[in-house]
């Protein structure tokens, strides 16, 4: 059986501060930290290189279904370094289509879990489907919001267009959509600072 007895959950939408805080959480607790978005990333880079149709959901999934994929110290997938690559627009644009294969998710989720039993301490993992799919049973599960207007602010490079139509497509497709579980403490950060959020989420912790 997997154990999840020290998975701290953190999922929610492009700029709500996710990444910012997941690493700082792990930072604090000495936990393993996962982005389990820049896996998405680094399949949606690799099969652009290969000059994959993402239309061709066999093509991807085989990709998906074979990489190898680090995330730390540097993203790479099957030894190529794609840290930056999977930042740019071409990946921002892809990502979404990707992500929506229930067979490319499968990969990535089995993964995620493995990778997680392998640590020695606990993990902080975030990403869109953390507390509702991949971690179900999570120590503390967290869903970070922020208003449209901060998030749009918080975005760095990416487009405000690019960033709605991410977000349209990781929320409504039919399997995995973005969504807070039951069970998780929805965090506002708009007004907040990166330490009052990562604060409130080691308060929440400490108490389960
Ligand atoms: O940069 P940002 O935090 O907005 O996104 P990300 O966490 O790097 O994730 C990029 C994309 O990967 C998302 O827009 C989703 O389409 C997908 N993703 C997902 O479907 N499930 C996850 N657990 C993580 C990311």
């Amino acid at each position: 059986m997997m154990s999840t007895s020290n998975v701290v959950a953190i999922d929610g939408p492009a700029g709500s501060g996710k990444s910012t805080v997941a690493k700082l959480v792990a930072e604090r607790l000495e936990w393993s930290f996962l982005d389990t978005g820049a896996m998405y990333r680094a399949v949606t880079a690799l099969a652009l290189r290969n000059g994959v149709a993402l239309e061709r959901h066999e093509d991807v999934v085989q990709i998906a279904q074979e990489c190898l994929i680090d995330t730390i110290p540097r993203v790479t997938i099957n030894g190529l370094d794609v840290t930056e690559e999977i930042r740019g627009s071409d990946v921002n644009h892809g990502v979404s289509i990707v992500a929506a294969i229930p067979a490319v998710r499968d990969a990535m989720v089995e993964r995620q879990r493995e990778w997680s039993q392998r640590q020695a301490r606990g993990t902080v993992v975030e990403g869109r489907d953390i507390g509702t799919v991949v971690f179900p049973d999570a120590t503390l599960k967290v869903f970070l919001t922020a208003s449209p207007e901060e998030r749009a602010r918080r975005r760095g490079d990416e487009s405000a267009d690019s960033i709605n139509r991410r977000d349209e497509i990781d929320s409504t497709r039919a399997v995995s959509p973005l969504r807070a579980d039951e069970s998780a403490v929805v965090i506002d950060t708009t007004d907040k600072s990166i330490d009052q959020v990562i604060e409130e989420i080691v308060q929440c912790l400490h108490q389960r």
